[in-house]
């Protein structure tokens, strides 16, 4: 079958190599891709977000199954476009995906059906907003409603902190994104990440990740789209893990079926393991990107027939298996990121990293230029490792890292902390 994968990112290479790997591709073709995923799909320069871009590149490649990696094309209807002219999907529609493209709906969502997260309320204005912040007291999330890219959210220690991002996002800071503004109460825990395959009705789960979402060491600094992740997720134990499925994972699927909304495609849940059991604080329409670097070479099934038993309604009938190695994920990013960051210095000696045993190095902001290989995004490459053990993928991706030329790149040194903090069991 022909299949099109939709995005850019780690993500999506991750999905190339593993849908390159299946039995039932013949063509695999990648809207716009990146150098990395050149060696293995066709890639075509329509971008994510063009939607009659990718109904016309749908039709003139014979495209049988589209595969949407990021949640903008999702929230602005690409699902709906595809299914309307023909063309199968994995991916939820856009009145599914405002799970993630509304953070008001979703928290919503979760009150109405008992899913536990945390206590919040939304706001229209600041001056409301910033007397809620007193009454209620520090520590609070501030988070804008709509979709901008990772970066709406604000953990505020302090009263002026909180005040500073309530101001800021109805400033505009975010356009009609911060037009309602959420403030909610600050969990403590670990965070994990659950992602299922859904078809509508039955919900698949996929292997636990962690990621590391702070640019810093230790988990400090601002926020980006995650510097690193592995699965398992040791902190997620099987009983957690049947906790999630019941009280959080089917509701929502339910609660989104009874809506009028079946979600197809692959719902994620960033969970917090709090004292009280698991929180969502998030619920995001899509994989989560690193984790899905670190997911999807754990899987030993074909991923391919699990993708299109989703989008038919048939995942009780799909059932996946996995490897019991663990896998490690570390991102290099461009200098300066999630702020500005410089583009276009040249990655040299990828190939010596890639030819270590067990070694995946997956693109995300990459491009060739006169046959160089260049740093174009924020985060670049994400190099991961599988192992009998995470102590053993841990110090195998770093091996990996160190290998690669590229001076205006950056790492973690210290994904997988939380897991290797505990003595192995
Ligand atoms: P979100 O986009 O909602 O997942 O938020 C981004 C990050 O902010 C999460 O990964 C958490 O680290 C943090 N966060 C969000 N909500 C809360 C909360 N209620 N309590 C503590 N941390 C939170
Ligand atoms: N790694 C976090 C996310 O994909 O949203």
């Amino acid at each position: 079958m022909n299949v099109l994968v939709v995005g850019s990112g780690g993500r999506e290479h991750a999905l190339c190599w593993a849908i390159a790997g299946s039995a039932l591709t013949d063509k695999l073709v990648c809207a716009p891709g990146n150098a990395g995923i050149a060696a293995l799909a066709r890639c075509v320069a329509v971008a994510a977000t063009d939607l009659a871009g990718l109904l016309t590149l749908c039709r003139d490649e014979a495209i049988d199954f589209v595969v949407v990696g990021p949640e903008a094309p999702l929230v602005a209807g690409l699902a709906d476009r595809l299914s309307a002219a023909g063309i199968k999907v994995f991916g939820p529609s856009a009145a599914a995906a405002a799970i993630e493209g509304s953070k008001v709906y979703c928290k919503e969502l979760c009150r109405r059906h008992g899913i536990p997260t945390a206590p919040f309320r939304v706001f229209a204005d600041a001056t409301r907003a910033r007397a809620y912040v007193r009454e209620r007291g520090v520590p609070l999330v501030i988070k804008a409603d709509g979709l901008v890219a990772g970066k709406g959210v604000v953990v505020a220690a302090s009263e002026d902190e909180a005040v500073a991002a309530i101001k800021a996002m109805f400033g505009g800071q975010f356009g009609a994104a911060g037009q309602r503004v959420i403030v909610e109460d600050c969990l403590i825990g670990e965070e994990v990440s659950f992602i299922a395959l859904v078809d509508g009705r039955h919900c698949l789960p996929l292997a636990a990740a962690q990621d590391h979402k702070r640019v810093g060491e230790g988990d400090r600094g601002p926020n980006t789209g995650g510097m690193g992740a592995y699965s398992p997720a040791q902190a997620l134990t099987p009983a957690l893990q049947g906790a999630v499925m019941d009280r959080i994972m089917r509701p929502a699927v339910a609660a989104l079926a009874a809506a009028g909304r079946p979600f197809v495609g692959a719902l994620y849940a960033g969970l917090m393991l709090t004292a009280d059991g698991p929180q969502v604080l998030e619920f995001n329409a899509r994989f989560g990107d690193p984790e899905c670097q670190v997911i999807l070479p754990r899987l030993r099934s074909d991923i391919l027939p699990a993708l299109i038993g989703a989008s038919d309604g048939m995942l009780a009938s799909v059932d996946l298996r996995w490897r019991s190695d663990a896998a490690l994920c570390v991102v290099l990013a461009s200098r300066g990121y999630p702020g500005n960051h410089a583009r276009g210095e040249a990655i040299r000696n990828l190939a010596a990293a890639e030819a270590l045993p067990d070694v995946l190095v997956f693109h995300a902001g990459t491009a060739r230029r006169e046959g160089r290989l260049v740093a174009e995004g924020g985060r670049v490459l994400g190099v991961t490792a599988l192992a009998p053990t995470l102590r053993l993928a841990q110090r195998q991706a770093y091996a990996a890292v160190d290998l690669i030329d590229w001076p205006g790149g950056f790492c973690r040194r210290d994904i997988g902390w939380r897991a290797l903090a505990v003595p192995e069991r």
